[in-house]
């Protein structure tokens, strides 16, 4: 197998040079982030090639990096062997080849023969309209050491479209497994009459592929896109997520521009047919797209998210940097739904723990000791007689600034309000939860500029990047009669990134 490398060695370690020049200065800025992953330095978007490979997890992100916007995509890198610490590792691909010299976009990672793999489109620019002058195909990398990876001189692996009602050139983000005596790869793609699909190929050595099918299409309010397809078995049921683009409001579902999320059904392996059930969000908050999974040594579906959505406010682009990637979650398959869990690697950064056991709540009210800008929250609320109950993170002094978790017991409707968050692009967004035992379970993750809610164990998701004042550290419940706070746990969480050191 022949590779491609000079030209792209050069690209890499001029891009290094220029996240690792700027990384000090954006590292001051108090809403970078201390337990999720960022870039060094300037901007990056979906999760990509996310795979345990030889005892570690690999994952790599769409990457610009010489400004805090969309450009040219890179892939960077981050490893880490209990996907809570993660260490910064060179940039993994950049875009140095004809066929992909406007950007090496979203992709995957495979083993084979003892090596990684990456498998990514090829973007280039045909003119000046972004959504009819382009042209993308799929291409391979390879590395030996996890940390290098060269392009084979075969690229692109594949070449084209196929024919059929298959838009010739949004055709991208290849996710690849292994099945059986084959290897099997998803596309993102749509009709020529705008609707989301996905295609299907397949390949006995990961070299050459063939096209299967139309695996899966939308029907009515499904988008015009699909974007970033993965497929894979929960409990031997065929799961197929994906990031369908523009679907319209429904009651207080799809309001982000994008979504993300997921259909259960049945892959036939010979025809590369999924026959499947209804569409179902992975995440009710403001900022979860491009969702990529893998699998690890210990049979658990591991899933990441880009913490942010295309053309929203991302007020750390003033600092020279914009985007992160969510807490991994753990998928479980219970009865017929897909819940997101926090894995339970998240006590390796754990500290200073609080612990508070039948509080009743009236009014608003804090708690010593809980409050912070790095921190979980484990709390369990009987509603008890209340109507209307939550928490507020992040207040300052004054009580003006604050992000606003309330549980509304009439509706059954969580809503989390970020209106009076500080700075960035506000917002309210809503989802529907049940109580169990009249009782609330919420885990809350809280880090400088971002919050995730775990509801009822993961049986929902709300996912936000907020930007309040670096002193707004303050956390009050509130109940409009009494609540019951049967357990109350926090922790501080600790910084667990590692950058590479300047030379
Ligand atoms: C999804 C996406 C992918 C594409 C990448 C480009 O967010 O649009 O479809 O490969 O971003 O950065």
């Amino acid at each position: 197998m022949e590779t491609n490398t000079n030209n792209h060695k050069e690209q890499i370690a001029k891009a290094m040079q220029s996240v690792i020049t700027e990384h000090e200065k954006v590292n001051q800025d108090p809403w970078r982030l201390n337990y999720h992953v960022a870039t060094p330095a300037f901007w990056m978007n979906d999760p990509n090639g996310f795979i345990y490979y030889k005892g570690e997890y690999h994952l790599f992100y769409q990457h610009h990096p010489y400004s805090p916007e969309w450009g040219p995509m890179f892939w960077g890198h981050v490893k880490s062997t209990d996907l809570m610490q993660w260490t910064h590792l060179p940039i993994a691909l950049a875009p140095s080849e004809d066929y992909d010299a406007d950007g090496c976009f979203s992709g995957s990672a495979i083993e084979k023969d003892g090596n990684l793999y990456l498998m990514y489109t090829g973007n280039v620019w045909t003119g000046e309209n972004r959504d009819t002058d382009l042209k993308q195909v799929q291409c391979l990398a390879v590395s030996e050491d996890a940390i290098h990876f060269d392009k084979l001189k075969e690229n692109p692996v594949i070449l084209e479209a196929p024919e059929g009602n298959i838009h010739p050139y949004h055709f991208r983000d290849p996710k690849v497994w292994k099945h059986n005596d084959y290897y099997y790869c998803v596309l993102g793609s749509k009709t020529n009459e705008e609707t989301g699909q996905i295609l299907l190929y397949r390949s006995r050595d990961l070299f050459s592929w063939k096209f299967m099918a139309v695996s899966a299409k939308g029907e009515g309010n499904f988008g015009y896109m699909w974007e970033c397809p993965d497929i894979f078995t929960l409990e031997e049921q065929e799961v197929l997520v994906m990031s369908p683009q523009g679907l319209t409001p429904e009651g207080d579902k799809y309001h982000n521009l994008h979504q993300a999320g997921y259909v259960l059904g049945k892959l036939n392996y010979d025809t590369g047919v999924l026959q499947h059930g209804e569409f179902e969000m992975l995440d009710y908050g403001f900022d979860f797209y491009a969702p990529q999974t893998t699998i690890d040594d210990q049979g658990r579906r591991i899933m990441i998210a880009w913490m942010a959505m295309w053309e929203s406010e991302m007020p750390e682009q003033n600092q020279n940097w914009a985007g992160a990637m969510t807490l991994p979650r753990q998928l479980i398959l219970e009865n017929g739904k897909i819940k997101s869990k926090p894995i339970p690697e998240i006590e390796n950064i754990r500290g200073n723990q609080v612990i508070y056991e039948n509080l009743i709540v009236e009014g608003e009210v804090a708690f010593k000791e809980v409050d912070g800008n790095s921190l979980e929250l484990d709390v369990y609320i009987n509603a008890n007689e209340a109507s209307q109950f939550g928490l507020k993170l992040r207040m300052n002094e004054t009580g003006e600034q604050y992000t606003e978790l309330k549980y509304d017991v009439n509706s059954g409707v969580m809503t989390f309000d970020r209106n009076q968050a500080g700075s960035g692009p506000g917002g309210v967004r809503k989802a529907p939860v049940q109580l169990i035992n009249n009782t609330l379970h919420l885990r809350i993750f809280i880090d400088k500029s971002s919050v995730e809610v775990f509801i009822n164990d993961g049986e929902k998701v709300m996912t936000g990047r907020i930007y309040p004042d670096e002193n707004s550290t303050s956390i009050r419940f509130f109940s409009d009669g009494p609540c019951q706070l049967t357990h109350l746990k926090k922790w501080d969480l600790k910084h667990s990134i590692t950058y590479m050191e300047k030379k």
